[in-house]
């Protein structure tokens, strides 16, 4: 099997790869097809879930959304990527950013959006996991924003972000300027 990445992706170690549960798998658009039906059953399992800022959580919705495809779902990654901070401090980064959004959340910091928005980013900045960091990060976002009781985002009206188009480079210009401290793109391109 051979997949492509699109700019801004984190390429699969060979024993990544060998995690894959599905055999018959060959290529990388019978995968994001695969993928996408284990995220849409996944959705419907954390649409019901209230308690969305914990490690566990992040973990328990990682898991759902690919333990049909890669037998690492839901598990941190163990290998370095072009992306991500180094892998040993993904339990403790996970555990200030938790700590971060609730207190955020008690004392309304920003807005609903924006809260979302930073945590996204975060979490896609921490890259806790070998792959489907980004689909992971933006279900998430949307989860906290529909608890709240706000509307989920658009994120460039639901296009496939994961796949190298037009829309995926401008959502990853966003990202890096939230890099450097700047979410105003980021929360644009969300409810855009
Ligand atoms: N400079 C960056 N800063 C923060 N996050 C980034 C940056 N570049 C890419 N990303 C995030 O990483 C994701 C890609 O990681 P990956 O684990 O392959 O997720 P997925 O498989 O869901 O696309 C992108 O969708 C984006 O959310
Ligand atoms: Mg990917």
């Amino acid at each position: 099997m051979k997949f492509n990445y699109p700019e801004g992706a984190t390429p699969l170690t060979n024993d990544e790869l060998a995690d894959l549960i599905p055999i018959h798998i060959t290529t990388q658009d019978q995968l994001n097809e695969w993928e996408q039906k284990n995220i849409l059953v996944a959705e419907k399992w954390a649409r019901k879930k209230t308690d969305l800022i914990s490690t566990k959580f992040f973990q328990e919705l990682h898991e759902h959304m690919f333990n049909e495809t890669w037998k690492w779902a839901g598990k941190f990654r163990r290998s370095e990527k072009n992306i991500g901070i180094d892998w040993h401090q993904i339990p403790v980064e996970l555990k200030k950013l938790c700590d971060d959004v609730n207190y955020q959340l008690d004392h309304a910091s920003y807005s609903i959006d924006e809260i979302a928005v930073r945590l996204h980013h975060r979490l896609v900045y921490i890259h806790a996991f070998a792959n489907g960091n980004g689909r992971h990060a933006r279900l998430l976002a949307d989860l906290l924003i529909m608890l709240l009781g706000g509307t989920r985002f658009s994120w460039g009206m639901h296009q496939d972000l994961y796949k190298p188009t037009p829309v995926r480079k401008q959502y990853i210009a966003a990202l890096r300027r939230a890099d450097g401290g700047d979410y105003k793109d980021l929360i644009a391109f969300a409810r855009s």
